[in-house]
């Protein structure tokens, strides 16, 4: 296992990224960020405050002082204003990315563990062209371009939903992966989102974990956004 995944590489320059190993130590929560878990088992209050840590840790880069990040009611982290960001956890790994609202409008992070992706999903989260990809390929290769895929997807969900609030089905996305540059093109199969450049991702494989990160540039900035914000908040 590597000492420390470098995810820098995956998002463009403004974005800040901090990477830390899950422990039997659990960082200390801000009261505010406690009560999202003060009901979940151990593991999960782990992986919670983890992935905090990691968060407050880019928004402290940020420039933002004591920073708090609270979960909203629909699971997403409110992230301060004027901040876009996103919070990944495997169960050894977790890390957040973030970057002021006018250098972006969406990140997506994600990291899976490629032997706990389970080739029995493949037909719920895989579209036609994507399970295509796995016809005629070796059982190891197979698992890894279904969990890249898997992870894309979650990066895309979590980079899109807190823009435009909108839920994406697994088949609402393509993703086409080019393994020589580690990107992946995401084509979305739904008119739900009003998004009109392509969107591409990056990906890295390190010691049997994939991650994946996502952003969509600040002129992608929906009309229909201030609606949003006034529903979410
Ligand atoms: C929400 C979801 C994407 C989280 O991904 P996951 O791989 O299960 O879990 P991860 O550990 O990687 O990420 C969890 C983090 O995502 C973030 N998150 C949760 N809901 C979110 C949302 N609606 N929008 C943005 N981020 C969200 C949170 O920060 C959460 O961690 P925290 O609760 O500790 O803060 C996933 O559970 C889900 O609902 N997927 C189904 C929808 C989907 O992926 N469709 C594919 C569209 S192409």
């Amino acid at each position: 296992m590597p000492a420390l995944l470098d995810i820098r590489g995956l998002f463009p320059r403004d974005v800040v990224c901090a990477v830390r190993r899950i422990g039997s130590r659990t960082p200390p929560l801000h009261p505010r960020e406690q009560a999202a878990v003060a009901r979940a088992v151990p593991r999960r209050q782990r992986e919670f405050a983890a992935g905090r840590a990691c968060a407050r840790a880019v928004l402290k880069k940020l420039g933002v002082a004591n920073p708090v990040l609270a979960k909203k009611t629909d699971g997403s982290p409110a992230w301060p204003h004027g901040i876009v960001g996103s919070i990944a956890h495997s169960t050894t790994w977790c890390a957040a990315a973030a970057a002021p609202a006018h250098a972006l409008c969406g990140i997506g992070l994600d990291i899976e563990t490629i032997a706990r992706v389970h080739c029995s999903i493949a037909r719920k989260i895989m579209t036609e062209p994507e399970l295509r990809m796995l016809a005629g390929a070796d059982p190891q290769k197979a698992q890894t371009l279904l969990c890249l895929v898997f992870s894309a997807k979650e990066a895309v969900y979590k980079c899109l939903y807190p823009v435009w609030g909108i839920r994406l089905g697994f088949h609402d996305a393509v993703i086409m992966p080019h393994p020589a540059h580690c990107r992946f093109d995401v084509r979305l199969t739904t008119s739900k989102l009003p998004v009109r450049k392509p969107l591409v991702g990056s990906y890295l494989i390190c010691g049997g974990t994939i991650v994946t990160g996502i952003s969509v540039p600040p002129e992608e900035k929906p009309s229909l956004r201030p609606r949003l914000f006034s529903v979410d908040t």
